[in-house]
């Protein structure tokens, strides 16, 4: 059986010390990281995922502020908001929850984040630095960053020369986690729903990360030998008939049987979704060190 990749123990530790530098920041008379949560309308997961977050930023001992508009609410309200929050010496991370509602441009809303305050790491000048290999003074997106910090707790930080296989093309996930792994010197294969023989192609990866937002898509024979999976899929679905639960959490990955195989893997829940919350307070308390000079 393969080792489980505990995503809350690492997210622990990453809160540890976001919560060290925050006290530090205050100490030499910085003030407080402070982080804007911004949510359009009533999705339930993105209700969850946004309490989780301020919640979390007020635990790390963050100014943590929410804005909840309307799901009607015209695209230029949400501009008008981000034009404040740009200009608000408090805020030192922005992070609009996407998706926004159809009738809003996601794209616009992103690119009216100033890229100081874009913790989420999805401006162009962020994605740009990423990209070009200027990670370390970049916001890098909160998810491929948290499962490189759980890819290298089982690899050790020398990746050099691994195959990795991203299943998704997402500007949030499988688009920077490419770069991510890139960067570390991975020779790295993006798969995506037009892929030919993805069960093939997957078998040859050292590191396999799926982000697909299909429940269970990645079965246990996909799956090399010892190879290191990461699941970021977060899928609810109806409950076995007769358990108590309506509903139940799965990931992208067919756990049991991918367990069989994985030399490591993470959890759904547990895995990769704690260390999306933690990543988001490290860049945060990083921005707030920046704007303290
Ligand atoms: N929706 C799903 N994941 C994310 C994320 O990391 N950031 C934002 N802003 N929205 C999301």
């Amino acid at each position: 059986m393969s080792e489980v990749i505990d995503g809350r123990k690492m997210s622990a530790e990453v809160i540890g010390k976001v919560k060290a530098l925050t006290a530090d920041l205050a100490a030499k008379g910085g003030g407080k990281p402070g982080l804007a949560v911004v949510i359009v309308g009533e999705d339930p997961a993105s209700q969850v995922y946004v309490a989780n977050k301020s919640r979390t930023a007020k635990e790390c001992g963050f100014h943590s502020v929410q804005h909840t508009l309307p799901a009607d609410a015209a695209e230029a309200d949400l501009l008008k908001l981000i034009g404040e929050l740009n200009a608000d010496p408090a805020i030192h991370g922005i992070l609009v929850q996407l998706p926004v509602p159809d009738h809003i441009d996601s794209g616009k809303v992103i690119q009216t984040i100033a890229p100081e305050k874009d913790v989420d790491g999805f401006t162009f000048v962020n994605v740009g630095k990423l990209g070009t290999g200027e990670a370390e003074t970049a916001f890098v997106p909160c998810t491929p960053a948290g499962s490189m910090l759980l890819i290298e707790r089982v690899r050790g930080k020398d990746l050099s020369g691994l195959n990795a296989v991203v299943i998704g093309r997402s500007n949030i996930v499988g688009k920077p986690m490419a770069n991510l792994l890139l960067a570390a010197n991975c020779t790295v294969t993006v798969a995506h729903s037009r892929t030919k023989d993805l069960a093939a192609l997957a078998r040859t990866a050292d590191i396999l990360v799926a982000a697909v937002g299909r429940p269970e898509m990645v079965k246990g024979d996909w799956v090399k030998p010892g190879a290191t999976v990461i699941d970021v899929g977060i899928n609810r679905i109806p409950a076995p008939e007769k358990s108590e639960g309506k509903t139940r959490l799965v990931g992208d990955v067919a756990y049991a049987g991918a367990a069989e195989v994985a030399g490591a893997i993470t959890p759904v829940p547990g895995g990769v979704g704690p260390m999306t919350i933690a990543m988001l307070m490290a860049n945060t308390v990083a921005s707030a060190y920046l704007a303290a000079g």
